[in-house]
């Protein structure tokens, strides 16, 4: 069985990503030109922009695939007074009523859509989008250097009072396809014993910049700006984000 963004992995994520903050947040929120414009987030997991564009005023609902990912994002959206508009929904399936100024996928989440998911997901964004409107996607890029695990290997512990998590992971990759698929273990360990093991699947769809800007453009996006974030995650980190529009 596999549990995909589970209790365990959710409670992780949640711990070292929160909330968005710095120079990622201001780049996303430099899009926001004024009050009344209308912004949705796919795949806004634990609400890490989510709510810190809400607490900047900003109307934006969201949806995701993990009820544990949306749970924590409306427990924290709660103690601090806010209510997220978020729905448990999938970006392939997604046919909303309403039209967005701009819709924001950060992250490196789309990666997660393998290609036979990532036309209709584009077509979908593209009919959720106003005429003028702008997509921000971001996706994780082809490296040097790929390290495969066969074997299970400990990547960390890290503790919650009385509670260890303990994480494990393989790791293949499909240069062909370019999929890189990491296979996680979370073993959650109270006292020494286990009290729960999650198993998640994870592949990821690495690209070629050029690559991806030719399949944003053979969906229908005839503008596309790649911007460079630099410390966008910290100081010393980098990374891009693709702008689609019509
Ligand atoms: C790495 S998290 C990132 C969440 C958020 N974008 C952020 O910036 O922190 C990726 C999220 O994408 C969601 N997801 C994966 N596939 C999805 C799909 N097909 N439709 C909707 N959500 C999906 C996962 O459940 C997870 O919560």
């Amino acid at each position: 069985m596999s549990d995909y963004y589970g209790e365990l992995c959710t409670k992780l994520y949640e711990s070292s990503k929160s909330l968005s903050e710095g120079k990622e947040l201001d780049f996303y929120l430099s899009f926001i030109k004024d009050e009344n414009m209308k912004v949705l987030e796919p795949m806004c997991g634990n609400g890490r922009m989510l709510i810190p564009f809400m607490q900047n005023g900003i109307r934006i609902e969201g949806f995701d695939i993990s009820e544990e990912m949306l749970k924590v994002c409306k427990a924290k959206g709660e103690k601090l007074n806010l209510k997220p508009n978020v729905w448990y929904g999938k970006i392939e399936e997604y046919k909303g009523n309403h039209q967005f100024d701009l819709i924001i996928i950060p992250f490196g989440s789309f990666s997660l859509l393998p290609d036979a998911l990532v036309d209709k997901s584009l077509t979908n964004l593209k009919s959720a989008l106003k005429s003028n409107g702008k997509l921000l996607l971001t996706i994780m890029l082809k490296h040097s250097g790929i390290k495969e695990f066969p074997d299970w290997v400990e990547t960390e512990r890290v503790q919650f009072e009385d509670e260890w998590i303990i994480t494990y992971k393989k790791v293949q990759y499909n240069e062909k396809e370019s999929m890189l698929t990491t296979r996680f273990k979370y073993q959650s360990v109270i006292n020494g014993q286990i009290r729960k093991t999650e198993m998640m699947d994870f592949p990821l769809r690495l690209y070629a910049l050029e690559e991806f800007e030719n399949t944003i453009k053979s969906n229908g996006f005839n503008h596309v700006v790649v911007h460079g974030v630099k410390d966008g995650y910290g100081e010393g980190t980098f990374f891009y984000v693709v702008e689609c529009s019509m």
